[in-house]
């Protein structure tokens, strides 16, 4: 009877990813994302160009980016090819189906007669979701709109875990528009199965969702807001800087207002003593100056590199390979 209770406990903690959507970072245990990490450092040398692995031969990604994206969409291609499958691509609503009015559930119905696997962008909430409900196949998100993006927040945390040596015990600082940022939101949740403590700085009209305040009280996450970026350098260990996301406003005026709310740079650091880990999802539009570029915990750049073995991990993982 104790070995059935052990097994059951097991399998609650770690799924068996293979044949998986990965959606949101609220379905994942810490078991999971930890093993995830873990497979992600596995392929580092892959992703560095160190070693050459042929795990996805004969398979297929179908790439689906309605919306712009740069890294998330570039790294999830050269996972693929780097791992030698092959991709395809849709870029952008106008150059789809979506555009003539199928619906995203028989767009995912189709595609999974293409391809074996689905990453997918859009710029609504719970988009993605639709279309995996169609597809038989994995699908990935790779951002809904201002809701989610799983594979961001991994990366974020693989981040964290090479530059810090651990999760636990770090007092973390999510600093700009913590509101439409789908990589807080993800990075959020998934950050509340570890042991650290959040410092949420934001102007406040552009402060966490409650439903991820609600979150982080059920999973028992200390935190504090603040509109003092200098106040959070002060104490923080990483500060993950977002910028203020232009297209989810609806009144230009309010945008300008609010873009160079927070601007990190040399100087700030150096008052506030600042030695935290710096990171920011990119693209950044102004809030870290390039004079941070050359100090040695400035992570950005390597946390956009970090970002090709994570999605290597993650399609191995739910092509069950
Ligand atoms: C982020 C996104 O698309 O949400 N970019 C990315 O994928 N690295 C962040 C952003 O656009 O601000």
């Amino acid at each position: 009877m104790k070995v059935y209770k052990a097994q059951v406990l097991t399998y609650c903690l770690m799924r068996n990813f293979a044949g998986s959507d990965i959606l949101s970072t609220k379905d994942l245990t810490r078991e999971e994302i930890e093993f995830i990490l873990s497979r992600a450092e596995e392929f580092l040398p892959v992703a560095r160009k160190q070693k050459t692995l042929n795990l996805m031969e004969g398979v297929v990604l179908a790439a689906l980016f309605y919306e712009p994206s740069t890294r998330t969409r570039l790294s999830f291609e050269t996972a693929m090819l780097r791992l030698g499958g092959k991709v395809l691509n849709v870029i952008g609503l106008d150059n789809s189906s979506v555009k003539k009015g199928e619906t995203l559930y028989d767009t995912g119905k189709m595609v999974d007669g293409y391809a074996d696997v689905i990453a997918m962008r859009h710029p609504a909430v719970g988009s993605v979701k639709e279309l995996a409900d169609g597809a038989g196949i994995p699908v990935i998100n790779g951002g809904d709109g201002t809701g989610e993006h799983p594979t961001q927040a991994l990366l974020d945390a693989l981040t964290m875990k090479l530059e810090r040596g651990g999760i636990d015990g770090l007092k973390i600082a999510l600093v700009g528009d913590l509101k439409n940022g789908r990589t807080v939101h993800s990075l959020a949740f998934l950050l509340s199965r570890f042991k650290v403590q959040l410092i949420l700085v934001s102007p406040k009209q552009l402060g966490v969702p409650e439903e991820v305040k609600e979150f982080l009280h059920f999973s028992g996450i200390g935190f504090e807001e603040t509109e003092s970026l200098e106040d959070a350098l002060k104490v923080a260990d990483v500060v993950y800087m977002t910028r203020i996301q232009k297209e989810r406003f609806a009144d230009p005026a309010e945008y300008e207002r609010l873009k160079d709310v927070f601007v990190l740079d040399r100087a700030l650091m150096e008052k506030t003593g600042s030695k935290a880990t710096v990171m920011h999802p990119l693209p950044r539009v102004g809030e870290i100056n390039n004079d941070m570029d050359d100090l040695a915990n400035a992570a950005y750049f390597r946390q956009a590199q970090n970002g090709i073995a994570l999605r290597m991990a993650l399609l191995a993982l739910v092509l069950g390979r």
